[in-house]
């Protein structure tokens, strides 16, 4: 019996080895050739009233039982700071069209309707200063987007003057008397939201009549950001690649070619979802190598996005100037069972930390054009950073990702080279590997690598020119046991990075990547 078990586990060793061994990529980096600046707001993040979003995901009320400081969750706060969140985008999404920001501040906050998300009923308890001390708290900017759908251009302006006038004006000594005399900074202003669809449902023509006006009139007072860091105004752009899209990105881009010293755009915005096919359908837990393999190659139909908008961008903005702003992205599932449709929840897996990786990466390699991105949704929506459940909060497989990534934050892009072979399951074929390089502002250098490929380890050989002689490179990886790996409440560190190191050989530096896989290694020189 014991030799036929033995015999058994040979036979298995046989046929699995093959299957186990580790593919050679070889890839190089010249770090005397840089690009440009990876900006940190790519790594921004999107906070709407939705769901569990903003309530019970960020504010808890100062009488919760959940530590808080002035309402806003502790927990949270901690784990957001760590991963250095650029900026926060705000109150939408769809809910921003709906929104009035003066049933959201003083004493007495009206309760209003959410009918986008669910039909339920809107506190209002989390409104203009509760947003500003949360992002005091994370140390974040604010990225505002304005009411154009069913709002007006002077309640806009009004907000904007609520918030950043230093003066003495009816509006500056309100928000005095509701607690903050001195002036708020809000770095990004949108303007409106996917004006196409539940934005208004406007034509190209319109909306960029309307963008002239809000761009004319909704005016930041702050005297910090009058000469540096002036508010960027991002107007809406495309959701998708047919002549719908491209004909938006053509009107607004051909408008502003033509402006005139009385408005600017500083960015266009581009909403891009990993869905397969609408309504979504697909799991976001209880999967297999199928659906992985298909929201990847999904998921990669960014990058010609992000192509076919730049290159409609460049005829009218040759120097680059307007910033394209990924501003929604991430993968959308079917929602979980049991759960409301309307707070679209999902679950987070290894499968959506190498999908966001992988978006990181063609954020960075097109980081001359696209200076903006904020993934759908910060906490509890969508492909959340973080999962609460009233006391109780994980951190996500993508949440780990944003923490590896941080020292890619304005780092300056180094472009690699590497024949990345091919994963293929069945009629879905994509890259082996996908890396990234890029020199921080102590001019170290950081690799990102990823190994797509579930079943198979990878061997990298890299080597390094311009200047960098490697002696050794450590860092993290991020793995799990199966592609749908989760973070659980019961189990919260089942999907988390663990150390990793390189040893030089030959001149080369040679790291090990494991299955379905992200790493972050900083070279030592
Ligand atoms: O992120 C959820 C929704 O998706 C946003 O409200 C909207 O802008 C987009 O359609």
């Amino acid at each position: 019996m014991r030799s036929l078990l033995v015999g058994f586990t040979l036979i298995v060793m046989a046929i699995t080895a093959p299957m186990m061994a580790a593919q050679k990529v070889e890839l190089s980096i010249d770090a005397s050739k840089t690009g440009a600046k990876i900006d940190r707001n790519i790594f921004g993040q999107f906070a709407e009233h939705l769901g569990h979003g903003v309530y019970e995901g960020i504010w808890v009320g100062p009488d919760s039982k959940i530590p808080n400081t002035h309402g806003i969750r502790n927990d949270v706060v901690g784990a957001l700071k760590a991963i250095k969140v650029p900026n926060v985008r705000w109150p939408g999404g769809c809910f921003a069209d709906e929104y009035h920001w003066r049933k959201s501040i003083g004493p007495q906050r009206s309760v209003t309707l959410n009918p986008n998300w669910g039909g339920v009923t809107e506190a209002n308890t989390f409104g203009t200063h509760e947003f500003m001390d949360f992002l005091d708290q994370i140390g974040a900017d604010a990225y505002v987007s304005v009411n154009v759908g069913s709002g007006t251009p002077q309640e806009a302006a009004e907000w904007l003057e609520y918030m950043t006038t230093d003066q003495l004006t009816a509006l500056a000594k309100e928000r005095a008397a509701n607690g903050h005399p001195a002036p708020y900074k809000v770095a990004l202003l949108g303007i409106g939201n996917e004006s196409w669809d539940c934005g208004g449902n406007m034509s190209p023509d319109y909306y960029v009549s309307q963008m002239k006006i809000y761009s004319r009139f909704v005016r930041n007072f702050n005297p910090a950001q009058q000469y540096k860091q002036l508010m960027l105004k991002i107007a809406v752009g495309p959701g998708g690649d047919g002549p719908r899209w491209t004909d938006w990105t053509e009107t607004v881009m051909k408008a502003y070619q033509q402006h005139t010293w009385s408005w600017d755009i500083n960015g266009l915005s581009m909403h891009n979802y990993t869905v397969g096919h609408w309504p979504p359908s697909y799991t976001s837990v209880g999967f297999g190598e199928t659906e992985y393999s298909q929201i990847l190659k999904f998921t990669l139909e960014m990058d010609g996005l992000i192509s076919k908008h730049s290159a409609i961008m460049d005829k009218y903005d040759p120097d680059k100037k307007v910033a394209l702003f990924v501003d929604e992205w991430g993968a959308w599932y079917a929602p979980l069972s049991g759960s409301n449709p309307g707070f679209l929840v999902q679950q987070n897996s290894l499968r959506d930390a190498i999908l966001a990786s992988l978006n990181l990466n063609i954020f960075a390699r097109h980081a001359d054009r696209v200076r903006g991105a904020n993934i759908a949704q910060m906490i509890n929506v969508l492909q959340a950073m973080i999962i609460t459940d009233k006391e109780k909060m994980v951190l996500t497989p993508t949440y780990y990702v944003f923490k590896m990534y941080v020292p890619f934050q304005d780092a300056t892009f180094v472009p690699v080279t590497l024949d990345a072979g091919w994963y293929t399951h069945g009629d879905v074929a994509l890259p082996r590997v996908d890396a990234i390089a890029a020199k921080d502002a102590n001019g170290k250098l950081w690799l990102e690598i990823t190994n797509l490929d579930p079943n198979q380890p990878v061997e990298i050989e890299a080597s390094l020119g311009g200047g960098i002689t490697a002696k050794s490179a450590a860092g993290e990886t991020l793995t799990a046991p199966t592609v749908d790996s989760v973070n659980p409440f019961d189990a919260p560190n089942t999907v988390v990075p663990k150390a990793v190191s390189a040893k030089v050989q030959g001149g080369k530096l040679a790291l090990k990547l494991e299955p379905k896989s992200v790493t972050v290694v900083a070279v030592e020189q």
